[in-house]
């Protein structure tokens, strides 16, 4: 068994699935409560944190009839950032087989990234290794080699969020096995081997954040959060229709479109004023074009990172899109026009028992927490490692310092 989390701005997911080797992970339960302690994927409030992460974890429980004790955790914060580096050793033995130990020195040594105190390594992923000039590498183990190269890359994060994260689960007793960045897990569920080969952009429009990572080669390359998500575009229709947030939030759910293209004329809909004591008609054309001014914004932003980061030829796979926004009817076209790459909604896959209800893209990374401890249990159970994984999730408890693991 294993239960993944993700701590989101607007909602905590979480999900149970029983593992079972030589099976796809078995869902038993998947459920989402109110997210009451964070900003733009921050924590804020650790005590509202804690209780919706709770109120989450009683209703998985009370879905399953498995109590939880302990889960792989999923976040983001609008600081986290990622720094590709590599490094260099020579192989204990020249000329001979390279050994578990060399493989962790040169990994050692290319996360090593001279950080500010307040900023801290939540994840190395290895990209490739490079033996004697040799690319492409994945595992150097048992090669012949007398030089061996790493490259990583690193994502970094603010240590307090990782620390008030922590603090959180404390306060319920939920012990963290690992807290992970958000979209690596979504990754696992949702994007097909072929695409990361190839080169393959996921983009995660949540309540409070966006979030884009590229893959490549198989691995994860780049990352960005970018402060904005769809709370800023029901925070500019309650405005504009001088609307309460959470009745802007019931029209935007019920009656939003991503672009007026997609509206009939002449569809209009009961808007309560802000004082809630009256209502207003409202044209759903009108919705839409405020909907779809926020959404032209945050592709511009997207659109500039992924210039920054030399992305615009490197992505034949496409888009992928996860995240609540992404349920906006007509997304997946205002995305292409916008950034023009094939787009397509990314829901969980590769796993079975999930429902229809729960088969949608907020829960990627929930779903893929469940997916990564799955592949890490069972990659440890191959190399006959099962007993030092188990010890690894034990040692991870409540220690920030061990996240380097
Ligand atoms: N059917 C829907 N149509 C349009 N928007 C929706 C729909 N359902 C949810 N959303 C929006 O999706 C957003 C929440 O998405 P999600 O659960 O992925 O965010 P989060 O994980 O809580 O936040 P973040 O990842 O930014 O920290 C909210 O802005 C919500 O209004
Ligand atoms: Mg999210």
């Amino acid at each position: 068994m294993a239960v993944g989390l993700d701590i989101g701005t607007t909602s905590i997911k979480a999900a149970l699935g029983e593992i079972t080797y030589g099976q796809e992970v078995n869902i038993l339960g998947v459920c989402q409560a109110s997210s009451t302690g964070l900003r733009r994927g921050n924590i804020i409030d650790i005590e509202n944190t804690a209780n919706s992460i709770a109120e989450c974890l009683h209703e998985l429980q009370r879905l399953t009839g498995v109590e939880v004790y302990n889960a792989v955790v999923g976040f983001s914060s609008a600081d986290i950032l990622s720094i590709n580096n590599r490094a260099v050793i020579a192989v204990g033995n020249p000329g001979s087989e390279i050994l578990p130990e060399d493989k962790e020195r040169v990994l050692k040594s290319a996360q090593n990234i001279p950080l500010p105190p307040d900023k801290i390594v939540v994840q190395k992923v290895e990209k490739q290794y490079i033996v004697d000039g040799y690319e492409g590498v994945k595992d150097p183990i048992g090669m012949i080699g007398s030089r061996l190269e790493a490259e990583v890359s690193v994502i970094v994060a603010k240590t307090a969020a990782v620390q008030n994260l922590y603090r959180s689960a404390e306060r319920i007793n939920l012990r963290i096995d690992r807290c992970i960045y958000n979209q690596l897990l979504a990754a696992e569920t949702v994007l097909l081997p072929a695409e990361k080969e190839i080169g393959v952009l996921l983009i995660d429009i949540g309540g409070g954040t966006t979030k884009i990572s590229f893959f490549e080669k198989g691995s994860f390359v780049h990352t960005v959060v970018l402060p904005v998500g769809g709370e800023y575009i029901t925070r500019d229709l309650a405005i504009i229709l001088k609307t309460s947030f959470d009745e802007a939030l019931r029209i935007k759910e019920q009656y939003g479109v991503a672009s007026p293209f997609f509206v009939e004329e002449g569809i209009t809909v009961k808007i309560k004023n802000i004082q809630g004591n009256g209502t207003r008609e409202v044209s759903v054309r009108t919705i839409a074009e405020i909907i779809q001014a926020r959404i032209l914004e945050i592709m511009e932003l997207i659109q500039a990172q992924m210039e920054s980061l030399g992305l615009m030829c490197k992505i034949p796979g496409g888009i992928v899109i996860v995240g609540g926004e992404a349920l906006l009817p007509g997304m997946v076209e205002v995305i292409e026009e916008c950034l023009g790459f094939p787009v397509r909604i990314g829901i969980p896959e590769n796993v079975r028992g999930i429902s229809g209800d729960f088969s949608v893209p907020q829960n990627a990374s929930a779903v893929g927490a469940v997916a990564w401890a799955a592949k890490n249990m069972l990659l440890a159970h191959d190399g006959n490692n099962y007993a030092r994984f188990n010890r690894l999730f034990d040692k991870l408890g409540y220690f920030v310092k061990d996240l380097f693991s």
